[in-house]
């Protein structure tokens, strides 16, 4: 099994550029089932987006990577169509559930199995089937499989979410596509990913308006030229980088091909601790030499603190003056680097939803666990700031979402390597 291994305490100085967002991709590459033929420019080339493409290959769509340019090409014109998704491709990449919706649309049946719980908390699946049944889907579930049908098509419906889902916004938008009527989608999330969602759907013939949390989407009719999309930036991954600059930075380090303006409350997060950041239009400066100090943060949807945040913010946290908290709002059991970043040093207590994190504390290296994508890096960010080696261990995770992770750090000077 692969591992990595980092010596901290190095300084990095020079530039990263920020790959494709996943969590945009992925609904995109679901959606490309309604299309005839799409391009889709700026994927991460990272496992989360393979296996999406196994299950689109699976579906019987015919998928072209093109890997030296990010690009992806999908057509699914003149093939045999399997409205199934397997176990085997939904249980290590839960977004696998959001072809459900598609298939809904176009074929009016799916069969997808259940993603199941993962390391993070629970993650059920019922507003997505409440949103679903909500336009008229039938809905059984079997052997673990989620049995959908819409035989007269769908149905256009007003839907207010209980709570907000990112994933369920989004197989709510690719069922409502062709749905008979006006459909109404209140309490959604607005997430930047969900946004770049609705602007693939609209160049594919949707007619889809969004109004603070509500969504607003007229039957409408797919189109069958090609159509081509760029992808928007990782902003999870800018943060990331953020974080390791302004812990490491020797000079002033510059992170671009980004939007700065889609990632506001985490800049304004970071500028509170103390994080000096020049925004220019598509990149941004993390300034060297910052007196970083303590915060509150909680973590909530979009445009508030993101979880996939979270972990991240607290290696930075540990490293600032007094005491700080983070309450994690969105997963039930989400801190599952805190007893890893503990065996380096770190002095992160847990109460209830809270993590208490004193500050700043020195960390040594050691030999830890990855347990899940965020959890990962933030090892990584751990690991780079700490004294003598850390070897992290099960990096699969890691590789899920994070696009040439190593060559992005060691062009930058960071002594890190994978055996
Ligand atoms: C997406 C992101 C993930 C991010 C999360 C929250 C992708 C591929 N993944 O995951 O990186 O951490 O948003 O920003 O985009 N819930 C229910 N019932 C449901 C669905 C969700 O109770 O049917 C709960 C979840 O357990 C969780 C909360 O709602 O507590 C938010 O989850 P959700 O927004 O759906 O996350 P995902 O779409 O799975």
């Amino acid at each position: 099994m692969q591992k990595l291994i980092i010596k901290g305490r190095k300084e990095i100085s020079g530039k990263i550029s920020i790959s494709g967002s996943k969590n945009a991709t992925l609904p995109i590459l679901a959606a490309s089932i309604l299309a005839d033929q799409a391009q889709i420019k700026n994927i991460p080339l990272v496992k989360d987006i393979f296996t999406m493409i196994d299950l689109l290959n699976f579906i019987g769509l015919k998928t072209k990577l093109i890997r030296k340019k990010n690009i992806i090409e999908i057509s699914s014109k003149g093939k045999n169509i399997n409205t199934l998704a397997p176990y085997k491709l939904v249980k290590t990449m839960r977004a696998g559930i959001l072809v459900l919706g598609s298939l809904l649309t176009k074929y009016k049946k799916a069969k997808v199995s259940l993603p199941g719980g993962c390391a993070i908390g629970t993650r059920p699946v019922d507003l997505h089937l409440f949103a679903l049944k909500k336009m008229g889907a039938k809905i059984k579930i079997k052997n673990g499989y989620i049995l959908a049908e819409a035989k007269n098509g769908l149905k256009g419906a007003k839907i207010r979410f209980p709570s907000i889902s990112v994933g369920a916004t989004e197989n709510a938008l690719l069922a409502a596509f062709k749905a008979k009527g006006k459909t109404v989608l209140t309490n959604c999330a607005i997430e930047p990913e969900i946004i770049d969602l609705i602007k693939f759907l609209n160049k594919l013939g949707a007619k889809i308006h969004l109004k603070g949390r509500s969504i607003l989407i007229s039957e409408s009719k797919i189109k069958t030229s090609k159509i081509s999309h760029e992808v928007i930036f990782d902003r999870i991954e800018l943060g990331t980088y953020i974080i390791a600059s302004t812990l490491l930075a020797k000079k002033n380090l510059i992170i671009d091909k980004i939007n700065p303006k889609i990632i506001k409350s985490e800049i304004d997060v970071l500028k509170k601790i103390g994080v000096k950041i020049i925004q220019k239009k598509k990149s941004i400066i993390v300034k060297k030499g910052q007196r970083l100090k303590n915060i509150n943060i909680t973590t909530k949807p979009y445009p508030g603190i993101p979880t996939d945040l979270q972990a991240q913010l607290m290696v930075l946290l540990t490293q600032v003056n007094g005491v700080s908290k983070i309450k994690e709002n969105i997963f039930e059991n989400r801190f599952m680097h805190v007893p890893e970043l503990r065996r380096m040093g770190a002095q992160i207590t847990i109460k209830d939803k809270t993590a208490i994190i004193k500050g700043p504390t020195k960390l040594t290296g050691a030999e830890v666990m990855a347990t899940d994508l965020r959890a990962s890096v933030s090892l990584v960010l751990a690991g780079l700031i700490a004294e003598n080696r850390t070897i992290i261990n099960r990096i699969y995770h890691l590789d899920r979402g994070y696009e040439y992770l190593e060559r992005k750090l060691r062009h930058c000077k960071a002594e890190i390597k994978r055996i």
